[in-house]
């Protein structure tokens, strides 16, 4: 426990940042953030958020950072977010977290009239043979399959339509998530991440914060292998400030999210948009970030700062 200075009274964290087993102190990246609201007078304690000796309902206010191990188990993920909330107030909200969980929530968007990348969805339930995944494959280009729920690029890989071998591989890929039941989506490979990336648009309390630039992830098919024992794979980020184009569309999704999302009314402590360019040029979107986005402070100065304040603003 620290103690503040200048007071003689000890001083109890009210709020609780919940992170994963793996890493237990934290993206490094988020450290700035705690300093941050720890001169302000909120100091926070860091907890795992499947580690049953937590006491949550010590903390009258939850943040969920790093919580990136979820994957495997999103219905224990949602149902703890949800018993959280029985008790504290969970930021983001257990509604949103069972909302954005699962990247069906991109078929919400574009009845909303928002882009997002064209995508074929799978359905363990249909019991597809392998010819019926390969007829809904593309005919020509490099394509994505990838399960719904999934984060840091696991279980995603990248194949070419034309090459026998690489369809293969893609059909065992869709065959292996779907005969564990997982929900399985088909993209084209939209080119131009390979040069001009995908940009992250960071959005605090609904207005927008700070932007990045991610490289390019995906150069082949999905190999288990590689993933072994990491939570996500490298990503080459930069700062980079978002096109007109892109500040457009991602503010659209935002300023939607009240009309998409069952359970919410106004803005959110945070949200992410995902943005790489279409064939044409136009930003799609290509994820939706509500529960557990790196903010990449490091790349924004003053990032840190501004999310504190928020934060600070809604422990009052
Ligand atoms: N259709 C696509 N076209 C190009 N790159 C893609 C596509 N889908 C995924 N990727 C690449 O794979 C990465 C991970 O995919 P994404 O949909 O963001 O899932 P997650 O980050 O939740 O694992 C992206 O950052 C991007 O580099
Ligand atoms: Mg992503």
């Amino acid at each position: 426990m620290t103690t503040a200075a200048g007071s003689t009274h000890q001083r109890t964290a009210r709020l609780a940042f919940a992170t994963c087993a793996g890493l237990p102190d934290l993206d490094p990246d988020d450290h700035e953030l705690r300093e941050a609201l720890d001169a302000q007078g909120f100091p926070s304690d860091v907890k795992v958020w499947d580690d049953p000796t937590v006491d949550w309902a010590a903390y009258p206010h939850v943040v969920i950072r790093s919580t990136w191990d979820y994957t495997d188990r999103p219905t224990q993920f949602a149902d703890w977010a949800r018993r959280v909330q029985r008790t504290s107030t969970l930021l983001n909200p257990a509604a949103v977290v069972a909302w954005n969980l699962d990247k069906t929530y991109l078929r919400d968007l574009e009845r909303a009239g928002l882009p997002i990348v064209p995508t074929i969805w799978l359905d363990p339930e249909r019991n597809l043979d392998a010819r019926a995944i390969h007829t809904r494959f593309p005919a020509f280009g490099d394509f994505v399959v990838k399960p719904t729920i999934s984060a840091g690029s696991r279980d995603t890989g990248r194949y070419e339509a034309g090459q026998t071998q690489s369809r293969s591989l893609a059909i065992t890929h869709a065959k292996n998530l779907l005969g564990v039941g997982r929900r399985v989506m088909i993209q084209r490979y939209l080119q131009r991440v390979d040069t001009e990336g995908e940009t992250a648009l960071i959005f605090v309390e609904g207005e927008f914060s700070h932007s990045v630039r991610k490289g390019a992830l995906l150069e082949g098919p999905y190999r288990a292998e590689e993933h072994e024992g990491t939570l996500y794979r490298q990503e080459a980020m930069t700062a980079r400030d978002a096109s007109e184009a892109e500040l457009e569309v991602a503010k659209r999704v935002v300023a939607a999210l009240p009309e998409v999302v069952p359970g919410v009314d106004g803005p959110l402590l945070y949200a992410r948009v995902d943005l790489i360019p279409d064939a044409d040029g136009h930003p799609v979107v290509l994820e939706l970030e509500l529960i557990e986005p790196s903010f990449f402070f490091h790349l924004a100065p003053g990032s840190a700062q501004r999310f504190a304040d928020a934060i600070a603003a809604r422990l009052g």
